[in-house]
């Protein structure tokens, strides 16, 4: 068992068979329809949601107050190791869920009516506008400078510990903005529109 869980990607691929026997056992077989696509890309974008939500978190309530506790000598592992592997998923997560949102949108109808903020869309349209912004910081303000504050790009130490900076406070806007940004994800569909 260790074995096999001891590879990541063993864990994946049971959840995946886990997954299509709750697709085709439980859903697909009561009537499969035109909205299972639908179902599909709300499940991979609430799916990639939590990777880069549960990544800005970890930055947020975990990495950034704990680093001034870790010794000197121990800073490298993680600004060498653990933090260049989580901007990687992190960053790809948010893509991944922007194109996947914008899908979702798509399919159900009013991609363009909820960008345009136009009722009964409004509040699924306020949600994506926030997390456009927020994935706009992920690729263009947070992304740029850490690559800076990790030493991934060449930076002299004044420039590195200003880019720390700028990176930490959309790290932070991020955070704060997330809060609204899921209550209008989540409740749309409650507005029997969605
Ligand atoms: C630009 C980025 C995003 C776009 C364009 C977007 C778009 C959408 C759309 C159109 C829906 C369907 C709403 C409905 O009609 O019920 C939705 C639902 C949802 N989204 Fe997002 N979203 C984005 C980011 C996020 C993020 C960052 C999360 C974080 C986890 C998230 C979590 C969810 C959840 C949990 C639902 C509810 C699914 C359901 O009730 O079926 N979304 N999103």
């Amino acid at each position: 068992m260790a074995k096999l869980l001891g590879n990541l990607w063993n864990a994946v691929g049971i959840g995946t068979a886990l997954l299509l026997v709750v697709m085709f056992g439980f859903h697909l077989s009561s009537g499969a329809d035109a909205t299972w696509v639908n179902a599909f890309f709300r499940y991979l974008h609430v799916l990639v949601g939590i990777m880069w939500i549960g990544l800005l978190y970890y930055f947020n309530f975990v990495q950034i107050p704990t680093m001034p506790k870790v010794p000197a000598e121990l800073k490298p592992a993680v600004s060498k190791y653990i933090a260049p592997e989580a901007l990687f998923w992190f960053r790809w997560a948010a893509a991944v869920t922007v194109l996947t949102g914008l899908i979702v949108a798509y399919l159900s109808g009013y991609l363009v009516e909820a960008l345009t903020l136009q009722s009964p869309y409004r509040l699924i349209g306020l949600g994506m506008w926030l997390a456009l912004i927020m994935a706009f910081n992920v690729w263009f303000v947070i992304w740029p400078n850490q690559k800076k504050a990790l030493g991934i790009v060449e930076a002299d130490a004044d420039t590195k510990a200003k880019a720390a900076t700028t990176a930490m406070i959309f790290s932070r806007t991020n955070t704060f903005l997330s809060l609204p940004m899921l209550y209008c994800m989540v409740t749309q569909n409650l507005l029997g529109q969605g």
